[in-house]
């Protein structure tokens, strides 16, 4: 009988310790660190706790049986099970013998009972929470919260441009991303392009000839990487890839535009192919 008793001591404290820990880690993913530091706040009290204890438990010092050390210990059980101490077990011995085997009339143990009423009104709570007021996710809500959650993600990059490299670039000539363009152009590259692209340092941009190629893809290509040998920075760090591709496109537009002061054409003559042609074209 008392072996069971310490087992289920054990067992109960065990897993109301686990309850309450899971419980702690199991909030809104995005504040775990309070959580962490809720835990760490709680061991600490619980370890303060029990110094204060183990001094009051060593400076009594009659007790030689350690009866005050385990004295919360066996209050604790009592309160949890609640069985008659052996000596009184003929209190509740019931009358009927079989070949020998008598059975007690032990009362409920309320740890068990706490655990039943736990649970129904648990399930009370939860059923209100979920199903009546639905402030909680059920798992198709769920799931419905987060693709919501990578949807708007998914815009924030593209609006960004996270998805734009030199394999996805591509024309646009909406009037914000002209507008962008030229801005840019006129803000970081004119100095060495010329206002219309006719050429000064930098080679001009609008003519059939380019050094590394034309069309958008290879554009980019040399905006975002430069070519720093030869005087052209790149710019990566300093132009978002939606920026970037805005210039690009600018850069384009400006093709047989034929400023005066145009500077001798430079590299091979640029035929486009023929899908990026129709990007060209129908924009994206
Ligand atoms: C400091 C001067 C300088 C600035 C500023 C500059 N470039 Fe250049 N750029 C050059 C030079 C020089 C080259 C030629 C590189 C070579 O010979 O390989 C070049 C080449 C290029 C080319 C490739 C031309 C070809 O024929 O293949 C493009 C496109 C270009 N620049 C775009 C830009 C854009 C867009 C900006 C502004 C964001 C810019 N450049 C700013 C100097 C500059």
């Amino acid at each position: 009988m008392k072996q069971n008793n310490r087992m289920l001591f054990l067992l109960t404290t065990t897993i109301t310790l686990l309850l309450g820990s899971t419980n702690i880690f199991a909030a809104e993913g995005d504040t775990s660190l309070d959580n962490v530091m809720k835990f760490m706040l709680i061991v600490t009290l619980f370890m303060i706790a029990f110094v204060l204890w183990l001094i009051v438990v060593y400076s009594e010092k009659e007790d030689s049986e350690g009866k005050t050390f385990k004295a919360p210990l066996i209050a604790f059980r009592k309160f949890l099970t609640r069985s008659t101490p052996i000596e009184n077990e003929k209190e509740i011995l019931l009358s009927h013998n079989y070949d020998g085997i008598r059975e007690l009339d032990n009362r409920i143990p309320p740890w068990f009972s706490m655990l039943f009423y736990g649970t129904i009104i648990w399930a009370a709570i939860y059923f209100m929470v979920f199903h009546v007021f639905d402030d909680g996710q059920v798992q198709s809500k769920e799931y419905k919260v987060e693709i919501e959650k990578a949807k708007m993600e998914r815009d924030f990059l593209v609006r960004t441009g996270a998805f734009i490299n030199e394999e996805t670039v591509k024309f646009v000539d909406d009037a914000a991303s002209m507008a962008e363009g030229k801005e840019i152009y006129l803000k970081n590259c004119a100095t060495c392009h010329g206002q219309n692209g006719e050429g000064l340092v930098g080679p001009n941009l609008t003519d059939d000839f380019w050094i590394h190629g034309g069309g958008v893809k290879n554009i980019f290509k040399v905006i975002k990487y430069g070519v720093p040998a030869k005087g052209m920075i790149s710019w990566e760090t300093q132009l978002d890839p939606k920026k970037m591709q805005s210039a690009s496109s600018y850069i384009i537009t400006l093709h047989g535009t034929n400023p005066p002061n145009g500077k001798t054409a430079e590299g091979e003559k640029w035929i486009e192919p023929a899908d990026d042609k129709q990007a060209l074209t129908k924009g994206s």
